[in-house]
């Protein structure tokens, strides 16, 4: 059984997406964090401006995520790693990539079929899990979320804070290039639940997306 959450950077995905896990006893899978990795060992094996050689280092580069922890050949990466301003800029561009988008896909599918999952991405609603019993579509202001991502960043003890202004600014750049790329495009399913978070609590959005799920789930016969 899969639930959904899809939406642009910022508008609350991940701490919603875990807490919502956490109160159906659901497992919880970041897809984000598997396209960061990739960027990750992209930047530091210098692949991001070749995509063949990066397809073809997909071939033999392995890559875990499970309870929240991702290991990229076998080596656990600290969370923080995988946030910083420029595995957040290269994880767009190997996203747009067709054969890591396939790679992921393909692994993601794998996994949901392990589980209960609550799956938070850009295209789990519609390409990955077209067939979920629930589906969630979350968005907020741009100069929302550029507030929340630099809360993000102060909390993760980044290194070399960017301001307001270019955090908004690189969001509104991600948000073009991911609702432009021709696979996996960031857009809300047709039968997703729209749920515009700029105004609403954390608390307040769990409990409306807890509720939703819980009728859905009730509706198929899941209690
Ligand atoms: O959610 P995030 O910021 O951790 O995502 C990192 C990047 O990966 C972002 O540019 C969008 C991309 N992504 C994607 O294309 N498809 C997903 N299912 C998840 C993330």
């Amino acid at each position: 059984m899969v639930i959904t959450i899809d939406g642009p950077a910022g508008a609350g995905k991940s701490t919603v997406s875990r807490l919502l896990a956490e109160r159906l006893g659901f497992h919880y899978l970041d897809t984000g964090a598997m396209y960061r990795a990739v960027a990750l060992a992209a930047l530091r094996e210098n692949l991001l401006e070749d995509s063949r050689k990066l397809a073809h280092r997909l071939q033999t580069l392995q890559l875990a995520i499970q309870d929240g922890k991702v290991h990229l050949d076998g080596k656990e990466i600290e969370n923080q790693d995988l946030r910083t301003v420029e595995v957040t800029a290269a994880s767009t561009i190997v996203a747009a990539q067709t054969e890591v988008r396939d790679w992921l896909v393909g692994m993601q599918k794998e996994i949901g079929q392990t589980g209960n999952f609550v799956t938070e991405g850009r295209d789990q609603g519609t390409v990955v899990f077209p067939e979920a019993v629930c589906k969630f579509f979350l968005t907020a202001a741009p100069g929302e979320r550029a507030k929340r991502r630099m809360e993000d960043l102060r909390k993760s003890g980044a290194p070399d804070l960017p301001s307001l202004e270019e955090l908004e600014a690189s969001i509104i750049e991600r948000d073009r290039r991911d609702s432009t790329r021709a696979t996996g495009p960031l857009v809300a399913a047709h039968d997703a639940i729209l749920v515009d978070t700029t105004s609403l609590s954390k608390d307040g959005v769990v409990d409306k997306l807890e509720s939703e799920a819980r009728r859905k789930l009730a509706g198929v016969g899941v209690q």
